[in-house]
């Protein structure tokens, strides 16, 4: 007999057919109050499930006793009780590499609307303001050139890494829990104590996964030690920064500008003060948003519960104390 799955994400065509060639599958395909009640309903029958963006707590999960892996659409696993999963022996697999190169873009796309106040002088163009030549209120700062500051240096790390050095020419310095002598190698990069990072680099940008290590990571007294010309970039999680202690940090000219695709609460409210702020470009969790990669990543999921489902070892496992031999 086939598995039960259960989709809270829409999947291509292909991918679904993909899916319900192995199980039987039930499509929840909105998580608004009814779609929620559909997929508590559905939970009691699943062996599997798939999607993104959801938090899927020990209340929820509580509902599925038959639950035998669960498949994210995301690199980050932020939304899940590990140890709560481990303990049940539910396997958790995530979609890294895959959207490695896609979040590098966006990165940098944020590195250079927040130097070249790209977004700021287009809405200016837009609104019939640009009526003689720009002079230096206008001016940006130089990217090419300029000390590039990593926070977290996993995949994505390098591949902001590698962008910087080979394409802008940057010196790279970075932080993370210990040094990475490849890292080093490749993009002649230079490891830093977090204040000193905080102090040289003239962007900050955070690639590191929302843990309880993380979370609130960068605050007041962070701020406090970059510099006027610093440009902030998350795309990360917007849990490992206090945002109050950002707004502040902006607010004061403790920082030049900041480049966010990720917030403390997601979609970010229309009237957060971080939307009256020019020198602030916001998007709208769009970090691995194109249509190649979210297919790939969705084919990813697929690849891992199939095989979960199947007793095989799935390729992306992340919580293996769960894995029985
Ligand atoms: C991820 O994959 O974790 C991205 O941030 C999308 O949620």
């Amino acid at each position: 007999m086939k598995k039960q799955v259960v989709l809270y994400k829409k999947l291509s065509p292909a991918l679904m057919a993909r899916l319900q060639e192995h199980a039987e599958v039930t499509l929840i395909d909105s998580l608004d109050a009814e779609g929620l009640a559909r997929l508590r309903a559905a939970l009691p029958h699943a062996h599997g499930l798939l999607g993104a963006s959801l938090k899927l707590d020990a209340q929820l999960l509580d509902l599925a006793p038959n639950l035998e892996a669960i498949a994210s659409v995301s690199v980050g696993v932020d939304n899940y009780d590990i140890d709560y999963l481990t303990e049940r022996r539910i396997l958790l697999t995530n979609t890294p590499d895959v959207l490695t190169e896609t979040t590098a873009d966006t990165g940098f796309a944020l590195i250079l609307a927040t130097a070249r106040r790209v977004v700021e002088l287009a809405n200016m163009v837009r609104a019939g303001q640009w009526q003689r030549n720009i002079g230096p209120a206008q001016f940006g700062s130089d990217v090419h050139g300029k000390t590039l500051g990593i926070i977290g240096m996993g995949r994505i790390g390098e591949a902001l890494a590698q962008r910087g050095h080979f394409g802008f020419g940057m010196p790279v310095i970075y932080h993370s829990h210990s040094p990475k002598p490849a890292v080093e190698q490749r993009f002649n990069a230079q490891y830093r104590s977090l204040p000193e990072l905080l102090q040289q680099a003239d962007f900050v940008c955070l690639t590191l996964p929302l843990t309880a290590e993380t979370e609130g990571l960068i605050g007041a007294q962070q701020f406090a030690q970059m510099r006027p010309e610093t440009i902030f970039i998350n795309i990360s999680r917007g849990k490992v920064v206090d945002e109050k202690a950002l707004i502040e940090a902006l607010r004061a000219e403790q920082i030049r500008a900041a480049g966010l695709d990720v917030f403390e609460r997601e979609p970010l409210d229309p009237d957060s003060p971080l939307l009256q702020l020019d020198n602030v470009v916001a998007t709208p969790h769009i970090g691995s948003a194109t249509h190649e990669t979210r297919e790939a990543m969705a084919g990813c999921a697929v690849n891992n519960l199939l095989a979960a489902l199947a007793g095989e070892l799935p390729k992306n496992l992340v919580n293996v104390r769960a894995w029985k031999d």
